[in-house]
């Protein structure tokens, strides 16, 4: 665990690039997106807490121990112990908060703080976080932001999501300071909720991340 823990995270995000997420209801959900990943070698996910259904099934993927997990949207201690308590390797926030980094870090807890502007990217960094969420990427201009961050924050890698589809996901991969994308549009909630695996299976393989 430890510094090893974040190198090999590290590594898996710089390899797949895209981190898939979506907020899942069912263990059916979770078997069938499982498969789906791991049939089109794209093995890590975020499960976002949006919904109370999310606490009762996520211990499915326990099962699909292939597949690096990460929980979304931690916002209190609490997340974080219940990304832990069912093998999370990561976690990610849509904001910074100082106490939420110390209780990661006091728990060995890869957790990824999300921040827009240069004062959130210094508190995260005094915190000790060296990957940083971009959120909402669009929203707030992310391409021109972040390649002027390149210079100004060396040696911080950012993970831009929000508004992240593939039309855009390509031009933030180019940049060097961003080591992956979290996009929602790969796994619509609509075509979850409609068992649409075909259609989710189409997008997976189409969609246009060249490793
Ligand atoms: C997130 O939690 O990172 C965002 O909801 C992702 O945004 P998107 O739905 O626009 O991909």
């Amino acid at each position: 665990m430890g510094l090893q823990y974040l190198i090999e995270m590290k590594e898996i995000f710089k390899k797949y690039k895209l981190i898939p997420l979506a907020t899942l209801k069912s263990k059916e959900e979770v078997k069938n997106i499982s498969r789906l990943l791991l049939d089109n070698n794209i093995p890590i996910f975020e499960l976002t807490l949006r919904d109370s259904a999310v606490y009762d099934i996520a211990d499915e993927f326990q099962n699909f121990p292939e597949i690096n997990l990460g929980i979304g949207t931690i916002k209190t201690r609490s997340d974080i112990d219940f990304a832990k308590s069912i093998g999370a390797k990561f976690g990610i926030s849509p904001g910074f908060n100082h106490e939420l980094s110390e209780y990661a870090h006091k728990n060995d807890f890869i957790l990824i703080p999300g921040v827009i502007t240069p004062s959130e990217v210094l508190q995260a960094i005094s915190s000790g976080h060296d990957i940083l969420k971009f959120f909402p990427a669009e929203a707030f201009n992310g391409l021109s932001v972040l390649k002027g961050y390149q210079n100004v924050f060396q040696g911080i890698s950012f993970m831009p999501t929000g508004g992240i589809n593939n039309n855009n996901m390509q031009d933030y991969l180019e940049l060097d300071n961003v080591i992956a994308v979290g996009a929602s549009s790969l796994l619509p909630q609509e075509l979850i909720a409609s068992k649409d695996w075909d259609q989710l299976d189409a997008r997976l393989k189409n969609h246009l991340i060249y490793t």
